[in-house]
């Protein structure tokens, strides 16, 4: 077997949580992600056969029944994953009648996977029904984008146009908008419900005063997706008390996104 701290995915998840932490998005234990991987890519690495330990999920995951995740664990530091990954991450495969999750490598310690594994398990399902090389749901607490849940009214089509309106890249990288939940209790069955519900419309979704969801087919899209969002969180927070005297008109942001040919949310736009 090769040395699994050499694959890839495992280097990939620490460099993400390492730049993630940098930014000031994930204090403490803050923000977790999930990343769907292939037998053939973990095969060489760990025997597939050998379960370490049966954690039950606490909710019906038989539609991703058999299918790899490399996930952060609960109450890890993404600060602390680069120096230790097989304590901070886990390698689970979801049992084939779908209650439980069957621990392949990592948490080292005794731990288990974040308690936002029904919003990440949920939101997978959800983005594999629309997109066959859907891989990576990331949730962080990047500051201006909670800045701005503060003071924006928590609404997806005015949230959404508020950050388009802030830099030309905003309708490009995102045309599908934000969506956005009110504030709810986190860790709940509940919430993953809400957030994959959303994940039909949108690849990522904003939880009221708590943070962000990203989603894509490989850890950078989706980090690039939330980079996006809290750069034009950032710009808003930085012009909101000030009188704006130059915006992006909706005329102007259809023109972008009809030059990049993408197939943005024409219902934000009054036009
Ligand atoms: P976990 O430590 O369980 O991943 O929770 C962190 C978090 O951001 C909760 O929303
Ligand atoms: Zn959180």
């Amino acid at each position: 077997m090769k040395d699994i701290l050499t694959a890839p995915f495992i280097k990939e998840m620490a460099e993400t949580t390492a730049n993630m932490y940098r930014l000031g998005w994930d204090e403490r234990n803050g923000g977790n992600i999930s990343c769907l991987l292939t037998e053939e890519e973990v095969s060489p690495y760990i025997d597939l056969d050998k379960v370490i330990r049966v954690i039950p999920i606490g909710f019906d995951g038989s539609e991703l029944a058999g299918k790899l995740f490399v996930v952060t664990g609960t109450g890890k530091y993404f600060k602390n994953v680069e120096k230790d990954p097989e304590t901070n991450l886990g390698i689970i495969r979801i049992s084939s009648d779908g209650n439980s999750a069957e621990l392949l490598w990592g948490y080292k310690d005794g731990g288990r996977f974040t308690s936002e594994l029904p919003a990440h398990l949920m939101s997978h399902a959800a983005r594999l029904s629309l997109d066959k090389e859907h891989r990576v749901v990331m949730h962080s607490h990047p500051t201006n984008t909670l800045a701005m849940n503060r003071v924006h009214v928590l609404e997806e089509r005015a949230f959404t146009r508020s950050l388009w309106q802030t830099c030309s890249e905003c309708i490009i990288v995102f045309p599908d908008g934000v969506g956005v939940l009110p504030w709810m209790v986190c860790g709940t069955n509940e919430i993953g419900e809400a957030t994959a519900q959303k994940m039909l419309e949108h690849r990522l979704v904003i939880w009221g005063i708590h943070g962000i969801y990203g989603t894509g087919n490989s850890l950078d899209e989706a980090f690039g997706l939330i980079e996006t969002v809290e750069k034009a969180a950032e710009l808003y927070m930085l012009t909101a008390h000030l009188p704006v005297i130059n915006t992006i008109s909706d005329a102007e942001l259809k023109a972008l996104a009809d030059t990049f040919g993408v197939a943005y949310r024409k219902d934000y736009l009054d036009i």
